[in-house]
């Protein structure tokens, strides 16, 4: 693991392998070793950079408690610039799809190709808001174990939680292990964020989408709107999985993947 210090905060971030730049942006409330077995099958052939966002992991929060999700990808275009890295395919899942959005709206001239995998364009509803609201009320009350309780059920399928319990414990651990403060500063992020459907239609690079058949979370249903409006886009819809579809069904994940990346490099 590296640190490196963006505006008074310390990221932390794996840089592994060599050859042209991938850089992966994981979900709420998780961290970089999300992106485990992606690294694996990737670095043979990629430089692959996994930050922990800001608040997440081993990188530190900002004291001034929102983690916009500007802010996030503002973090991840000074993090290139420290490891010298001039542009890369991007990917994210769920909230790392937002930041990678983001990301894309602010520096498009530095993302080689877009990776969308379990996540949305639209800003949250009034209701989404008010859940969110809710959620930083009960993780400063009682901390993220009634966060990852009720999550949990969402991020794989019933199958998955039944037969495969490592995965679980796996996941579980990264919810529970994240500091409240940080998860807090993402959930205020998430609610204030931007819609990004209209940029969808300004997209010109490489673009995989990549989804889980039963993700309660972010439906197919986004993924096919995202498919519709960035021209020329991959649509995989992955069986057998739900939120967290990288890492439940990750040979298949990968397989699309590679076959992404060996298109676009
Ligand atoms: C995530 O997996 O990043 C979150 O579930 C996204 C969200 O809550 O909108």
């Amino acid at each position: 693991m590296n640190k490196v210090k963006l505006e008074n905060i310390d990221i932390a971030y794996d840089d592994v392998g060599s050859g042209p730049s991938v850089l992966l942006v994981h979900g709420y409330p998780f961290n970089r070793s999300l992106w485990t077995e992606q690294v694996t099958v990737l670095k043979g052939q990629y430089r692959v950079i996994t930050p922990d966002l800001r608040g997440f992991g081993d990188s530190e929060y900002s004291d001034d408690g929102s983690s916009s999700m500007n802010r996030m990808a503002q973090d991840l275009a000074l993090l290139m610039d420290a490891l010298n890295i001039p542009n890369a395919v991007i990917g994210g899942l769920s909230m790392g799809g937002y930041v990678v959005l983001a990301f894309y709206r602010q520096f498009a001239n530095r993302v080689r190709g877009l990776i969308l995998a379990d996540t949305r364009p639209q800003a949250d509803t009034e209701e989404g808001k008010q859940n969110r609201f809710k959620q930083v009320e009960q993780i400063r009350a009682d901390g993220m174990g009634g966060i990852a309780d009720a999550m949990l059920p969402k991020l794989l399928t019933p199958e998955t939680v039944s037969k495969r319990p490592e995965v679980v414990k796996r996941i579980r651990e990264m919810m529970i292990r994240t500091r409240p403060e940080g998860a807090a500063a993402a959930l205020l992020g998430m609610a204030t964020r931007e819609d990004q459907t209209s940029l969808l239609a300004e997209i010109q690079v490489p673009s995989l989408i990549l989804v889980g058949r039963g993700d309660p979370i972010t439906p197919v249903a986004d993924s096919e709107t995202m498919h519709e409006k960035i021209r020329g886009s991959r649509l995989v819809v992955i069986e057998d999985a739900a939120h967290v579809s990288n890492i439940e069904q990750a040979e298949v994940f990968n397989r699309e993947l590679k076959s992404f990346l060996g298109d676009v490099n």
